[in-house]
């Protein structure tokens, strides 16, 4: 895995904005695998300052989100989508065709993981998957556990992540219970993986990650199985190693 520490949060963001802007720059084209969470909002941040200084568009690009709860309709206000819209999709030039987020109040949900894994496949295969990492370990809704989708499956969430991902949005009695998440086969075959971790909280999970092992407990150390990773770390995720 190749490493790059940053020495805070603003400037883990500009790097990893910068990579996606390089690459959409080379490739009009680009198909991007999209992350949710905190860890992410810096970049795209910065994303949407880069386009409206005219320094990239993303009018030819694709994207495809890693996950969806379940159980919620797509303007739910806790939805990843809603996420999407808010902190990217509203404030760049991304065509509304070319937004993929699984379908998470679909009455056939194994039927929707389907079509979503096919429509990733129809594209071409995602060229840049862009991840954040759970303090669990995790990756998208990949969660730590005996056995994970190999591609895009419905899975149930820890009591981790229901308990630390409940926002303002969810009682707690409401924060879904499962998601839909492209699974650790569709993550590994992307032709390239950048992973952002910042702050304290992600410190260990990023050092078991690391280490040249592979864990059913940490998912992120299937990583270890890709040959184009990129790991970008503030000062203190990367604080162990
Ligand atoms: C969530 C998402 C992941 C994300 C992770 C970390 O559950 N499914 O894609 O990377 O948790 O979130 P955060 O960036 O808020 O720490």
């Amino acid at each position: 895995m190749n490493l790059i520490i940053a020495e805070n949060y603003g400037e883990m963001s500009q790097k990893a904005a910068g990579i996606i802007e390089g690459m959409i720059n080379f490739n009009p084209r680009t198909l991007l695998g999209l992350p949710t969470g905190s860890t992410p909002i810096g970049m795209y941040d910065r994303l949407i300052e880069a386009y409206r200084q005219g320094r990239v568009s993303f009018s030819e690009v694709t994207t495809f989100n890693l996950d969806e709860y379940a159980g919620i309709p797509a303007d739910h206000q806790g939805s990843l989508r809603t996420y999407m819209e808010n902190n990217f999709f509203q404030g760049v030039d991304l065509l509304p065709e070319n937004r993929h987020i699984p379908e998470g109040d679909s009455d056939d949900l194994e039927e929707e993981c389907q079509r979503y894994e096919d429509k990733i496949t129809r594209a071409g295969g995602i060229d840049l998957q862009i991840l954040g990492i759970g303090a669990n370990g995790h990756i998208a809704f990949n969660e730590p556990g005996e056995e994970f989708p190999l591609k895009t499956g419905v899975v149930e969430l820890s009591e981790h992540t229901r308990r630390v991902n409940r926002s303002n949005f969810f009682d707690e009695e409401k924060m879904p219970r499962k998601a839909i998440t492209m699974g650790l086969g569709t993550i590994l075959s992307a032709e390239k993986i950048l992973l952002m971790a910042n702050g304290e909280s992600k410190a260990r999970a990023v050092e078991l990650m690391l280490e040249e092992k592979i864990r059913t407990g940490i998912p992120a150390s299937f990583l270890h199985l890709h040959d184009n990773v990129t790991v970008i770390l503030d000062r203190e995720a990367a604080k162990n190693i």
